[in-house]
């Protein structure tokens, strides 16, 4: 079994320029173990190429949720691999991020069969090994914002915790095929809000993701106590809290589903029954 393999960056960086420029794919992080590597020129490599650029054609089309899996190849050449856009993130914008990972992919991994590749925007993932609907959190990456809270930091924790734990239960709710996504924007002081994401791969189980992200919360208190935001970064899930508005809330709105319909009460009395002299 492979370790784990966990890192903590300091990306402040990072999280500023995402202020500004929200709908910019920014890499974040890859993994790509060099333990399996294909040749150049070889079947592997064609058929890795013909997947990505499936991929990338595949990410504009409707009704896909922001993700796609696909597999490509005969043993033992087959390759397999997904994206997952984040679940705010626009049709246009998303391709746009697959893309970008689909081209720096060969520059960054060039030889390795096993690879993931986190942007802000996106994930790119592929094997030599039909991983599909399996969960992985073992390899990974935590990255924390510079900035600490100053002010009641315990609170702050508690909250991040209670949030990040209302998240789970809306993305892991969501119905079979839907975005295994979910925000929430929560008011720490008069000074700060809370805004919290979490999301899964959605051909996890709803199980699978509900342990993949309470694994992913678990490792705050210990990376991330009292800092003003951070990332934890799994293949199948990934969650992020920062104090300011680091995803799109007009689009969450715009695609979370409609209230439930009023429910049906019998009439209320007319005026014209009221006795009269009452009120
Ligand atoms: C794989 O990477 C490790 C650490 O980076 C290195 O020590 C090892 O030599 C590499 N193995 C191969 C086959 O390149
Ligand atoms: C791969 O193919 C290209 C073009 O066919 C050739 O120029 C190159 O030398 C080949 N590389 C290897 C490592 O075989
Ligand atoms: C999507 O992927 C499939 C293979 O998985 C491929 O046949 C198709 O050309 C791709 N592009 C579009 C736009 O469907
Ligand atoms: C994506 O993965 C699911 C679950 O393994 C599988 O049923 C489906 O056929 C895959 N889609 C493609 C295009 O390979
Ligand atoms: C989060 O949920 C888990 C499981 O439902 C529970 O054990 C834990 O106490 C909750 N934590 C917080 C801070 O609400
Ligand atoms: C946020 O989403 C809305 C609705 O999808 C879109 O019109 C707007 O351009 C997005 N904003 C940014 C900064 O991308």
């Amino acid at each position: 079994m492979k370790s784990l393999i966990f890192f903590v960056a300091l990306l402040s960086l990072l999280s500023l320029a995402t202020i500004t420029k929200s709908q910019d794919p920014t890499f974040l992080y890859d993994s790509c173990s060099n333990e399996t590597t294909y040749k150049s020129n070889s079947t592997y490599q064609a058929n890795l190429n013909l997947l990505l650029s499936s991929l990338v054609s595949n990410a504009t089309r409707n009704n896909l949720n922001g993700f796609y899996n696909s597999s490509l190849g005969l043993d033992p050449d087959d390759v397999h691999g997904l994206f997952l856009c984040r679940g705010d993130v626009s049709k246009n914008a998303c391709q746009n991020c697959v893309a970008l990972a689909a081209k720096e992919v060969t520059q960054r991994c060039p030889v390795e069969k096993v690879v993931v590749l986190w942007y802000d925007l996106c994930l790119l993932r592929y094997s030599n090994w039909a991983f599909f609907s399996t969960m992985d959190q073992e390899q990974g990456v935590t990255l924390v914002n510079t900035q600490n809270i100053a002010y009641e930091p315990e609170r702050f924790n508690r909250l991040v915790a209670t949030t990040m734990n209302d998240t789970v239960t809306q993305a892991t709710s969501a119905m079979s095929g839907a975005k295994k996504f979910a925000v929430k924007e929560v008011y720490f002081n008069e000074f700060i809000n809370l805004y919290s994401l979490v999301q899964c791969t959605p051909d996890l189980s709803t199980s699978d993701c509900n342990r993949c992200l309470r694994i992913a919360i678990s490792s705050l208190p210990s990376c991330c106590s009292q800092r003003a935001g951070a990332r934890v970064l799994y293949p199948s899930c990934n969650i992020r809290y920062e104090t300011y508005e680091f995803y799109n809330t007009t689009a969450v709105a715009a695609e979370s589903p409609p209230p439930p319909p009023p429910v049906i009460r019998a009439p209320l009395p007319s005026p014209v029954s009221k006795p009269k002299g009452w009120n």
